[in-house]
């Protein structure tokens, strides 16, 4: 297939990306790059052994986006990843998400169905489910609202897709709703590279383990769950990858409207990720329990079946392989994809 992919230099795009490629697809990238370096495709090609087609735009740009398409079009499916994604930064400046991800996928629905481009893979969240009523999520949850202008963008796109695929039945669109991604590409030469001080667990522990950061703080500790500590549903994010690939399958049997929850079904608590962190890195974990983070929530995790049964899609590897994969990669690449900050 020839694959159009939005954001593809990025984490989970560059791991799928590889995924694709290896799986015989031909791809086509555009990414702006605001979260992201040229050089994690590089090595994507490198792995593979394969080029790829690559476009250093914005998708909010009409006639750049328009452009290309025109020139690259037809494509057999689109996976949309390009977005903004940092919830804290997202409460100081909404309309930049709004703007960037609303607005981003406007413009792509727009070009796309101008060349009749019409089956697409969106990656959506677990956060569209808020405050769950109960665990595991099943797909067919009430999205009641969400805590941050972030998780707002994907509900909004979420019906935004709904409504597209109403309208005109020969869209077949399938909306993936990862739950927390970690880990790396098992040689470590591509993985998760946050800008500045991160925000998400497992960079935060891995940066703690390499010794950028002093200790972790742990967000509460008198949770309703195992430990008192939060609970998600962490997933390798090659099992994630290739949950896409599944998807773009699946398009071919022309589905309409589909949504699937996208996890390994297993939650793990803080306290439980920090030694199994500590395990696979041989190195101590210092953390200190510090108050609740605001918006958060005590345990989610995904019912997977959906997506079992319908994509033949089940996520393989462990909490084990998690971070093994990511010390690999974090130890091999301490800054990243860059160099190390001014002060370090
Ligand atoms: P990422 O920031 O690493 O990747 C997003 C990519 O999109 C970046 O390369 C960025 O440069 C690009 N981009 C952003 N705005 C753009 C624009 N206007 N035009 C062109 N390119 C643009 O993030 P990720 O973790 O790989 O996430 C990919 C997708 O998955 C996002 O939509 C994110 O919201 C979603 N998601 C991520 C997580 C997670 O925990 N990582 C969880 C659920 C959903
Ligand atoms: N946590 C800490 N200390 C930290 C960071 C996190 O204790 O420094 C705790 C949190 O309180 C939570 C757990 O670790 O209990 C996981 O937190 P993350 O920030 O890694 O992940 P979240 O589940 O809060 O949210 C992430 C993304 C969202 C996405 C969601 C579901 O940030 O955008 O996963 O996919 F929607």
């Amino acid at each position: 297939m020839k694959v159009f992919v939005t954001g593809g230099a990025g984490y989970i795009g560059s791991h799928t990306v590889l995924e694709l490629l290896k799986a015989g697809h031909d791809v086509v990238v555009v990414d702006n790059l605001c979260n992201s370096s040229e050089e994690s495709l590089k090595r994507v090609t490198r792995l593979a052994g394969r080029d790829i087609v690559f476009y250093n735009a914005d998708i909010r740009d009409e006639k750049k986006l328009e452009e290309i398409v025109s020139k690259e079009a037809p494509f057999d499916a689109t996976i949309h990843f390009a977005a903004l994604k940092a919830v804290g930064e997202s409460v100081s400046i909404p309309l930049k998400y709004y703007e960037n991800n609303v607005g981003g996928t406007f413009t792509l629905l727009k070009v796309l169905a101008a060349h009749n481009c019409k089956n697409i893979v969106f990656s959506s969240s677990a956060t569209v489910y808020g405050q769950p009523q109960s665990v595991p999520i099943r797909e067919d949850f009430p999205t009641p609202g969400c805590t941050n202008p972030y998780g707002w963008t994907k509900l909004m796109m979420e019906q935004v897709f709904r409504d597209v695929q109403k309208a005109d039945g020969e869209w077949n669109t399938i909306l993936l709703r990862y739950f927390n991604p970690i880990g790396a590409h098992e040689s470590g030469e591509i993985g998760e590279d946050p800008a500045g001080i991160p925000n998400n667990l497992l960079p935060y522990v891995a940066q703690v383990a390499i010794g950028r950061l002093k200790e972790l703080s742990v967000f509460g500790d008198d949770y309703p769950t195992v430990d008192g500590t939060g609970v998600r549903d962490y997933i390798h994010v090659v099992d994630l990858a290739l949950g896409h690939l599944r998807a773009i399958e699946k398009l071919v049997e022309k589905p309409g409207f589909k949504i699937y929850n996208l996890g390994t079904g297993n939650g793990y608590s803080v306290l439980q990720i920090i030694k199994a962190f500590e395990e696979a890195s041989s190195r101590k974990v210092p953390y200190a329990i510090k108050p609740r983070r605001e918006g958060d929530i005590a345990e989610c995790w995904a019912d997977p079946a959906l997506a079992a049964n319908e994509l033949g899609w089940k996520a393989e590897r462990g909490i084990k392989e998690m971070c093994r994969d990511l010390w690999n990669w974090q130890s091999k690449n301490p800054y990243g994809f860059g160099k190390p900050p001014a002060g370090e």
